[in-house]
């Protein structure tokens, strides 16, 4: 069986980081977001993140995983698929939704953008 664990450092297309620690018996993990590119005022910070993945043995997991920006008011969540080809590298395919903080209700409809990014592994 190929192997899919999320565990260590990834990069992904937009020059963004992200380290996830041990993946628990569950499928739970713990990690830190390191974005490349911001749409908050003030400067990036690296930011927790907090997910679970499914332990399958077949190198094709889904998982989701949300960013909590510690330099914004918004929330980011992910969900994806591990691509883990025999021989080759793993790639993780995942779409993203952002939640932006607005003033009010009138503003809901502009306060979430979405999108795709992918992930190889560091190293
Ligand atoms: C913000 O703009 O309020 C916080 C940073 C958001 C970064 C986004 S999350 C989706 C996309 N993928 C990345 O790696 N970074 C951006």
């Amino acid at each position: 069986p190929q192997q899919c664990n999320l565990t260590g450092w990834w990069k992904n297309d937009l020059g963004s980081k992200m380290y996830v620690s041990e993946v628990d018996s569950q499928g739970n993990f713990l990690g830190e977001y390191h974005t490349a590119v911001s749409s908050a005022q003030k400067p990036i910070e690296p930011s927790p993140l907090v997910g679970s993945q499914h332990l399958d043995e077949d190198g094709q997991c889904t998982f989701g995983f949300t960013v909590n920006w510690k330099f914004s008011d918004s929330t980011a969540v992910f969900v994806g698929q591990c691509f883990a080809e025999k021989g080759g590298e793993e790639i993780l395919q995942t779409s993203w939704l952002l939640r932006e903080k607005v003033d009010s209700q009138p503003s809901n409809w502009k306060a979430t953008r979405t999108g795709q990014n992918t992930f190889t592994r560091v190293g």
